[in-house]
């Protein structure tokens, strides 16, 4: 019997809504089709906007978005994407082997960003641009006087700046964005954040980090002075095994290499405090992470189906977010649409939700409430190998606890990750005690099981019995199975 203890009384931090972020790219059918299809299009739109995917992300209350890459961004020049659409160039788009309309620019993508509610998170060209040209994009988004590029936003149809307050400087400009080497990208850094923040405006800028110590440490040493920076970014791509047709072994492995993003974070935080003297909180954004089958690779448009496992990875993922809530700022999964690990597919006319869905959905309830710390004791393992190839006792239950400001619901989220065997669980709540408790689980018959045009609804949550008495929750957990559980308290 797994043993959970949720620690009502000892909170880490406010888990920020921006944790459960979006990121979509130039990409594949990320941006046309799957957000964008045309005034002129059968398929239902907003001003060309595509009503049902945008309705899904209202549903989860999409807090960010992040455009326009990933890779594109580094050869994206912002120009070509304002202005009457039938005017605007047609661009290669060189990372994506593809050709660029730009008929999604950057008034599309506010309207994207207002309609499904999200913040919008800009990442600007540094590969490939100048800090001229950087600096004139904040410019033409926030700037509320009278220049040429606040007039030429008006006369595009926005009077009223649209207070873009995330920008991206730059994007993986170790690899695409670039291949800078870190000392390099933080003289570049210093120069483009000169002129982005010359400008007295209240942004925050997301510097680009990378996995691992080397990058991390000597870009903030050569930078010197952090009052340019305001989160730092990581992004943790997870791969192993097949999209559909993986083996038991392959699904464990999985995990070692999702939770990879753990040392991730705990790497970036440690860089920062090592080198911030400016007082402020500095946070890291895992600005892109996913699952990356070889599906998707052996297709341009990065499409890949999506199983109930990488639901309950993401879900793993989500534990890590949430237990590291003092640290992280922001995440953004790759990609919202048709592109890796979505959140809606379409084919023409047909959308379905993808089970990563339905996991962001679960965990909705943690937004904006306070993380606590939890013990999980007599977990069963299993036997499971990291990428270096080390064995590791992977325990099957993955687990999270959050409470709201008054102090009246917690939400607790758990996963038995055994493809097997159920696992019978108790969760305790210590400084609490429990008035009502009900609860959501996602699972299927097998773990690879999908969602798709003819069964859009074979992976989807339903409703769970918990048994609650007192302090004390007990569940059987079945196998891969993910519940989601408020608990209102006295
Ligand atoms: O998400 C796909 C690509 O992966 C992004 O363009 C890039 O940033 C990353 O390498």
């Amino acid at each position: 019997m797994a043993k959970l203890t949720v620690r009502l009384d000892d909170p880490i931090a406010t888990i920020s809504p921006m944790l459960y972020g979006h990121f979509a790219e130039h990409l594949g059918r990320c941006i046309y089709e799957g957000l964008w299809v045309g005034d002129d299009s059968p398929i239902p739109n907003t001003r060309g906007i595509r009503n049902d995917t945008v309705a899904a992300l209202r549903k989860l209350a999409a807090p960010v978005i992040r455009w326009p890459g990933g890779c594109f961004a580094d050869d994206y020049h912002w120009r070509d994407g304002v202005g009457p659409r039938h005017q605007r160039p047609r661009r290669m788009n060189l990372w994506w082997h593809d050709e660029e309309p730009n008929h999604f620019g950057t008034h599309e993508f506010i309207d994207l960003c207002r309609q499904a509610g999200a913040e919008p998170y800009i990442c600007l060209n540094v590969g490939s641009g100048s800090p001229e040209e950087a600096a004139g994009w904040v410019e033409y988004c926030n700037y509320a006087g009278d220049t040429s590029r606040a007039r030429e936003r008006a006369a595009h149809g926005h009077p009223e700046p649209f207070g873009v307050r995330y920008w991206g400087v730059g994007n993986e400009n170790w690899g695409c964005g670039g291949r800078f080497a870190p000392d390099d990208y933080a003289r570049e850094y210093r120069r483009f954040a000169c002129y982005l923040r010359g400008r007295g405006r209240a942004i925050e800028l997301i510097a680009c980090g990378h996995t691992g110590p080397d990058w991390n440490r000597t870009f903030l040493d050569t930078l010197g002075d952090l009052n340019t920076i305001d989160h730092l970014s990581v992004h943790r791509y997870i791969k192993c095994g097949d999209a559909v047709d993986f083996s038991d072994t392959e699904h464990y492995n999985l995990y070692p290499r999702a939770l990879q993003v753990e040392a991730d974070i705990v790497e970036a935080a440690t860089a920062l405090a090592l080198y911030n003297r400016t007082g402020r909180h500095i946070g890291v954004i895992v600005d892109e992470w996913g699952v990356w089958h070889p599906e998707a690779r052996g297709d341009s448009g990065l499409y890949q189906r999506n199983t109930l496992r990488d639901a309950l990875v993401a879900a793993a993922v989500f534990d890590v977010f949430n237990r590291h809530a003092d640290k992280v700022t922001m995440a953004n999964i790759a990609q919202t649409i048709n592109v890796l690990q979505c959140l809606c597919q379409t084919q023409g006319e047909a959308m379905w939700l993808t089970p990563t869905y339905h996991a962001f959905d679960l965990y909705k309830p943690h937004m904006g409430n306070a993380a606590v710390r939890l013990d999980l004791d007599d977990v069963p393992t299993v036997e499971a190998r990291g990428a270096d190839g080390r064995a590791v006792a992977l325990p099957v239950v993955s687990a999270s606890a959050s409470v709201d400001e008054a102090g009246k619901t917690a939400v607790v989220t758990l996963q038995n990750l055994h493809l097997a065997e159920p696992c019978p669980c108790t969760i305790r709540l210590r400084g609490g005690s429990i008035a009502k408790a009900t609860a959501r689980i996602l699972t299927a018959s097998d773990a690879r099981d999908h969602n798709g045009p003819d069964a859009p609804a074979k992976v989807k949550p339903k409703r769970f019995k918990l048994d609650a008495r007192a302090t004390t929750l007990r569940a059987a957990l079945p196998p891969h199975a993910l519940v989601s559980a408020k608990v209102s308290l006295r």
